[in-house]
């Protein structure tokens, strides 16, 4: 397929280095099941499903075609004091896969959303329950939540928040999980756990009672899989009680299977009271997100007003948009009947083993997986992710795309893989990688 334009100038790309992309860019004309085709013709396997949002592979006729059907029955609904079904529909069948208690679902229409959502509803949660007076709020070293000025607030990468001062007060972080001695452990290490008392020492300092909410991704994802010591979410949720805290996990990345379960709070056994999701919602092909509360957090804040007054001020123009909702059902119902949150799981052991195989490589600073999500972390050489862009640019050019994040390569196969997917994926690193 032909890639034709007079000029790439007037595009100002998210997340990009404009200028560099542009003189020599990579444009994807084509996707379909595991794999991408460049302007040029090139195959490259997508060994990030995306950015994190393709688990059923790309090009899935059964989404396309319901996305076609609602455009045509009905393109649009006003999402304020009107409805539609397939909002319902699709809240029903999230709420029927998240852990108990957590019944209420809210749509937004991405992961950046989802985490403004959250802050407002724990706000909106205290003030219900006359505690007002609980405006500070808690997330992470590492942290990535997104770049709406919520999510800004809440971020613990540099990049993300240095240019950016003037966000939300009353934010204190805790220490990031990566430890040097748990490098190269597949799955969940086992040292680590008391980085968790991190809140205690929060608590002791501000006063847990002046806290609103902790937000963490139970998988660090974007800044390179820095997955749970064994304990540390347990640990979070019994310190949260302890101050009538709400705990926010953002599984925007880890939601829907990633981890081989539906959610990571399943994976983990610990049950938040709030939870964030986008991305495989809808197998990326609409954008979507959803915000998921308890029972308590919703009746609390519904029951606050009278009962012909709209209880929570805050929605989206394009909330529940009816061809997010139609791609979202046909996207759950595939994970649903083709069992592939069990699928992700099974293929989870090949996965980490596969990526493990790469541990001799020189250039490797370590290596962090759990279900079928995964980093290779390279040494840094020069500026701190220079070797990093470098490398997957040169990577797409040897046929794989897989997201940087400075020096860290993240990896998150489609569910729908099969294993010699994973050996091309784990050949072509160990190629591009065998140059450095
Ligand atoms: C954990 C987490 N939260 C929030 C977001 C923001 O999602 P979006 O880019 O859809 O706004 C992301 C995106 O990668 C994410 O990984």
């Amino acid at each position: 397929m032909e890639f034709t334009t007079n000029s790439l100038e007037q595009h100002w790309m998210p997340f990009t280095a404009n200028r560099d992309f542009k003189a020599n860019p990579r444009i994807v004309v084509k996707s379909e099941g595991m794999y991408l085709v460049d302007h040029k013709g090139g195959t490259v396997l997508d060994g990030s499903s995306g950015l994190f949002c393709t688990p059923l592979g790309h090009g899935r006729p059964e989404i396309a075609n319901a996305v076609h059907q609602q455009l045509l029955t009905n393109d649009y609904t006003a999402p304020f004091q009107l409805g539609h079904p397939g909002s319902f529909e699709l809240a029903s069948k999230v709420a029927r896969i998240t852990p108990e208690p957590m019944n209420h679902v809210f749509f937004v229409n991405s992961g950046s959303e989802s985490i403004d959502t959250a802050l407002k509803m724990a706000m909106a949660y205290h003030r219900a329950k006359g505690d007002g007076h609980r405006n500070r709020f808690v997330s992470r070293e590492r942290a990535y939540h997104g770049v709406n000025m919520g999510g800004v607030s809440l971020a613990g990468m540099v990049k993300n928040r240095e240019t950016f001062t003037n966000v939300m007060p009353n934010v204190v972080c805790m220490r990031h999980t990566w430890m040097p001695e748990n490098a190269f452990i597949p799955g969940q290490p086992t040292k680590g756990a008391e980085l968790a008392e991190d809140l205690v020492r929060i608590c002791e300092t501000y006063g847990g009672s002046t806290i609103a909410a902790v937000f963490v991704e139970p998988i660090a994802g974007s800044t390179g899989c820095l997955v749970p010591p064994v304990g540390y979410l347990n640990r979070l949720r019994e310190i949260c009680d302890q101050h009538g805290i709400l705990l926010v996990f953002d599984e925007v990345i880890t939601g829907f299977g990633r981890t081989g379960h539906a959610f990571a709070a399943d994976a983990f056994g610990v049950i938040p009271d709030i939870m964030t999701m986008a991305k495989a919602l809808t197998n990326g092909a609409q954008p979507m997100g959803a915000v998921c509360v308890r029972d308590e957090v919703y009746d609390t804040i519904i029951n606050a007003s009278p009962d012909n007054a709209i209880e929570f001020f805050h929605g989206y123009t394009y909330s529940g948009h009816p061809a997010a909702c139609a791609a979202g059902i046909a996207a759950q119902d595939i994970f649903q009947r083709d069992d592939l949150f069990a699928r992700a799981g099974k293929l989870a052991g090949y996965f980490g083993e596969a990526v493990h195989s790469l541990k001799d490589l020189e250039c490797l600073k370590d290596i962090r997986s759990y279900g079928l999500m995964a980093a290779v972390e390279l040494k840094p050489k020069g500026a701190p992710g220079a070797l990093g862009t470098q490398m997957q640019k040169d990577l797409f050019w040897n046929g794989l795309h897989i997201k940087f994040t400075g020096d860290s390569g993240i990896i998150a196969p489609q569910f729908v893989a099969e294993e010699k997917h994973i050996d091309e994926l784990v050949d072509k690193l160990r190629k591009t990688f065998s140059k450095i």
